[in-house]
């Protein structure tokens, strides 16, 4: 038995316009999804994820990827759950030269799901690194980062930037700027994470800007000007002590960045009343800074606060339906069992 987790993660900065081209920054945080995979004797899949719909399900099926019986389960959800296991194992069989491998395969996660906190990039990297592992042909992690960008593309048909997958399987803080992808450095950031419940529709929001940057110049600009944002936050983490506890002028700027970058994805049209609400509270409870994080419409907002306040005031704060502190996860995969 091979039990492999990885983080989720939250953008500091840089959501949409990295579709662009510009540069992002995700950052790694202490949720995880753990993916226990048990090689078979045939060459069936059987998947239990008690975390990944609302009832959780268990599906098994013969060699065939993709090809599911019907289970107990609203089918939208089990497609969209089970595209990425699907492409895990599609990717983890292609990479161990065992294309007629068989798992029995349990997927756990404490990471909200589709809210923009890279669910489904967490539960892909965990998941080919642990199935590589169990066929004895563990991959090298920037392999392994590259394998699950590529089982991301496949499911949301080429809508798929590195940094998910990139971030998941590094850890830390990184940098993506198309495919060039770097971990960077940063102190100990006390992000804050705010959940409404709900999940935006990632391939409607990127379309959405992508038709406003074709329309408005300024729409184009706007994404650059998230660039900026981008670039002006890289230099103060570069200037800044790694690992160390940031002082409160550090906080302060890159709050204000963070307060910025909400406000150009906001004019980008992707912000939305209850994630508006959130950033809005966390402000009010002296957070440096807040901003929705991923794909937006819905989901979750990031803010730093080193103190208690903002969390206590999210989870008071009406459409909040979950708060909690989220520490940068230092490390990325890793081998559980
Ligand atoms: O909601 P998430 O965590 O999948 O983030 C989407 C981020 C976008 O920049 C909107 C799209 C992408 O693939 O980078």
């Amino acid at each position: 038995m091979t039990v492999c987790s990885a983080p989720g993660k939250v953008y500091l900065f840089g959501e949409h316009a990295v579709v662009y081209g510009q540069p992002a920054v995700p950052c790694a945080i202490e949720r995880r999804a753990r993916v226990t995979v048990e090689p078979r004797s045939d060459d069936h899949v059987r998947v239990e994820a008690e975390d990944l719909s609302l009832d959780g399900f268990t599906v098994e099926y013969d060699g065939t990827v993709g090809d599911h019986p019907d289970v107990d389960v609203e089918r939208s959800l089990l497609d969209a759950a089970m595209g990425y296991i699907d492409a895990a194992v599609s990717q983890a069989r292609d990479a161990a030269g065992a294309p007629n491998a068989g798992f029995d395969i349990t997927v756990e996660s404490d990471i909200p799901l589709g809210a923009g906190l890279g669910s489904s990039a967490a539960v892909v990297v965990a998941g080919i690194d642990a199935a590589t592992r169990a066929l004895g042909e563990p991959l090298a992690p920037r392999e392994l980062a590259d394998r699950a960008y590529r089982a991301e593309f496949d499911v949301q048909d080429g809508q798929a930037s590195r940094a998910d997958t990139f971030c998941s399987t590094m850890g830390g803080a990184v940098r993506v700027e198309g495919d060039d992808c770097e971990p960077i450095e940063t102190p100990n950031l006390p992000f804050v994470v705010g959940f409404d419940g709900g999940a935006g529709d990632t391939g409607a929001l990127v379309a959405g800007v992508r038709e406003l940057t074709e329309e408005y110049g300024f729409a184009d600009e706007t994404v650059r000007s998230i660039g900026d944002v981008v670039r002006e936050g890289e230099d103060l983490l570069e200037a800044a002590t790694s690992g160390a506890d940031p002082d409160a002028e550090l906080l302060a700027e890159l709050g204000d960045l963070m307060n910025f970058n909400h406000g150009l994805l906001s004019a980008l049209g992707v912000s939305a009343r209850s994630l508006d609400a959130m950033v809005w509270a966390a402000r009010d409870a002296g957070a440096h800074g807040a901003k929705l994080t991923g794909a937006g419409g819905g989901g979750c907002i990031v803010a730093l606060d080193p103190t208690p306040e903002t969390e206590t005031a999210l989870s008071f704060t009406q459409g909040c339906v979950d708060a909690f502190r989220a520490e940068l996860a230092t490390e990325g995969v890793r081998v559980e069992v």
